[in-house]
């Protein structure tokens, strides 16, 4: 049987700063409400806005809320159910995002969450991998359907493609149809023909608009100068769909196509069948270090070099 402790562990921040501020602490078990959910957390993703959340960039929509919890992406088992709860009951494995604000908080050993934030987690799907996926993999797909609407036999471009979200941007749009062409460094370019890259580019040394034209759409993990670019390889109404920038609406008008910015949102449907995808080996989400919970600074500092292959993630 499952038994609840009296207290939990988070990795707190007690103000907006660098790396050296997460520090790991005791804090009392969270109580929860009728419609919602008590988790044990077995695994904790790492996005890069963690990090960015971390230094004050989203100061204004989270408030001064000290000492706060970092993180939106787990992957646990139910510990307890508000009394109106019905989809979930103890024991169940699952996996879930949190909204951006005004509270994060899975950067801990437990967390209560509302009844509708999870998937269940497929016996396939580790909860290391699982907790690699809802951010990453819900960016991915609603870049790649929602906004850019690819289907079969167009061709994309891929900016970042060997990142947290890049990866399963590339086997989507494979899983999709599409043929896709992705940028990274030469070290990344093994792995990404073996998820299904059509087609490599080393950023480091060739300039992709050299290389490829009259693309249907761009998926821009970079932004700045990187999603500008990308604008110009785009087919007249083709389409680039950035995360990481505002972008140049004006300048997609000169040239006859289209940018968009996109905010990931929560989705448990989209979530369960990505995570069935790889449970059963349609997709791959590629972990390439985990760190004790403990060590989140390390984790912060790897993320923010810019260059992690796939996920990093926790563990409690
Ligand atoms: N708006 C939203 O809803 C949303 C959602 C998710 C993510 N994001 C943002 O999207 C961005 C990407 O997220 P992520 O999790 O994928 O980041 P990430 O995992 O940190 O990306 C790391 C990858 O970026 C590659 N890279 C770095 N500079 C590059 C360049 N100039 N050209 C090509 N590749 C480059 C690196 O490849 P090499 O090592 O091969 O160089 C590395 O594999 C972040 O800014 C994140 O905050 C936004």
């Amino acid at each position: 049987m499952n038994s609840i402790p009296d207290v939990m562990s988070a990795v707190e921040i007690p103000t907006w700063g660098d790396a050296d501020l997460l520090v790991l602490h005791e804090r009392a078990m969270p109580s929860y409400g009728p419609h919602e959910v008590l988790v044990r957390i077995d695994a904790v993703g790492v996005n890069p806005v963690d990090f960015k959340v971390r230094g004050g960039n989203y100061s204004a929509a989270f408030g001064e809320n000290f000492p706060m919890v970092l993180g939106r992406d787990f992957a646990g088992q139910v510990l307890a159910v508000g009394a109106e709860v019905s989809a979930w009951k103890l024991g169940d494995d699952v996996l879930g995002t949190l909204r951006m604000a005004p509270r994060l908080g899975c950067y801990a050993t437990h967390i209560v969450v509302s009844d509708t934030a999870m998937a269940m987690r497929p016996a396939g799907l580790d909860a290391t991998r699982a907790a690699g996926l809802p951010v990453a993999g819900l960016t991915a797909w609603q870049a790649l359907v929602e906004m850019a609407g690819v289907v079969a036999g167009q061709r994309i471009l891929v900016q970042a493609a060997a990142g947290g979200v890049g990866h399963l941007v590339v086997q989507l749009a494979k899983f999709l149809g599409a043929h896709v062409t992705a940028t990274a460094s030469p070290s990344n370019h093994d792995f990404l023909r073996e998820l299904g890259a059509d087609e490599v580019i080393d950023y480091n040394t060739t300039r992709f608009e050299d290389v490829v034209s009259d693309l249907d759409a761009v998926i821009d993990c970079v932004g700045g100068d990187v999603l500008d670019r990308s604008l110009h390889v785009l087919k007249p109404g083709g389409i680039a769909v950035t995360m990481a920038a505002r972008p140049d609406n004006e300048l997609a008008e000169s040239l006859g196509v289209r940018v968009a910015l996109i905010f990931v949102r929560p989705d448990a449907v989209q979530l369960q069948g990505l995570a069935d995808m790889v449970a059963d080996g349609r997709l791959v989400v590629h972990v390439a270090q985990t760190f004790p919970l403990a060590e989140a600074k390390q984790a912060h500092l790897n993320q923010e070099t810019g260059h992690v292959r796939g996920k990093v993630v926790l563990i409690p």
